[in-house]
């Protein structure tokens, strides 16, 4: 079953396996990009925990341009029941100009091997859930125009489209009952 957990050491192979699958690529909604490397042994995995959690805590201080922001793993079970990393996550807390115009307040990926089997659907409900956690009445979505996987999940979810600004649809999602 697809969840949302929070960054762990404990998960760190499936981690790692994820991140390869990536081949250096950008992971969105990993928050991996910040690091200085990215290095998925049981030290570096340590290291990319902290910094993730960080991004949650009110005691962080963040860079001028970043806002608060959840990061979660999305994980599903393994035939024999072990649990697996299939996937990134980010809910950021608010929005920056640069967010409100094209980033949003939600990203994702869900690893090349594990796609098509529902988890990016199911991942954004769970991350609705977590945005109403927060406190948001609605949150900002957005995906590239021909990125149609996205783009289906994001309507699936209930996005309403506002508009399109730079090659990016936004759409918006209400969080009220
Ligand atoms: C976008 C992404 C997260 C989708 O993940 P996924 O787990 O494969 O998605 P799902 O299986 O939940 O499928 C979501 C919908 O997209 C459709 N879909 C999935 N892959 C598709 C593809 N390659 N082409 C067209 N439609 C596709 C599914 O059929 C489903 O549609 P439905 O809800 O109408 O049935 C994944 O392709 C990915 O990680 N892409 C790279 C990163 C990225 O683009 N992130 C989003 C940034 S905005």
């Amino acid at each position: 079953m697809t969840r949302l957990v929070r960054p762990d050491v404990a998960l760190r192979a499936s981690w790692a396996a994820t991140v390869a699958e990536f081949e250096g690529g950008h992971i969105d909604g990993s928050g991996l990009g910040d690091l200085e490397d990215l290095d998925t042994t049981e030290e570096g995995c340590a290291r990319a925990v902290a910094h993730l959690l960080a991004q949650a805590d009110p005691a962080t201080r963040l860079p001028e341009d970043r806002v608060p922001c959840s990061f979660f793993w999305i994980v599903d079970d393994r035939p024999d029941g072990e649990p697996e990393v299939v996937g990134h996550l980010a809910v950021r807390h608010e929005l920056n100009a640069w967010l409100h115009e094209l980033g949003g307040h939600i990203g994702y990926s869900v690893r090349p091997t594990r796609r098509r089997e529902g988890h990016a659907g199911r991942a954004l409900a769970l991350a609705l859930e977590e945005a109403r956690g927060l406190g948001l009445d609605r949150v900002l979505v957005t995906c590239d125009e021909d990125n149609e996987a996205s783009r289906r999940t994001i309507e699936r979810n209930g996005g309403v489209l506002e508009d399109v600004r730079e090659g990016k649809r936004r759409y918006w999602i209400d969080l009220g009952d």
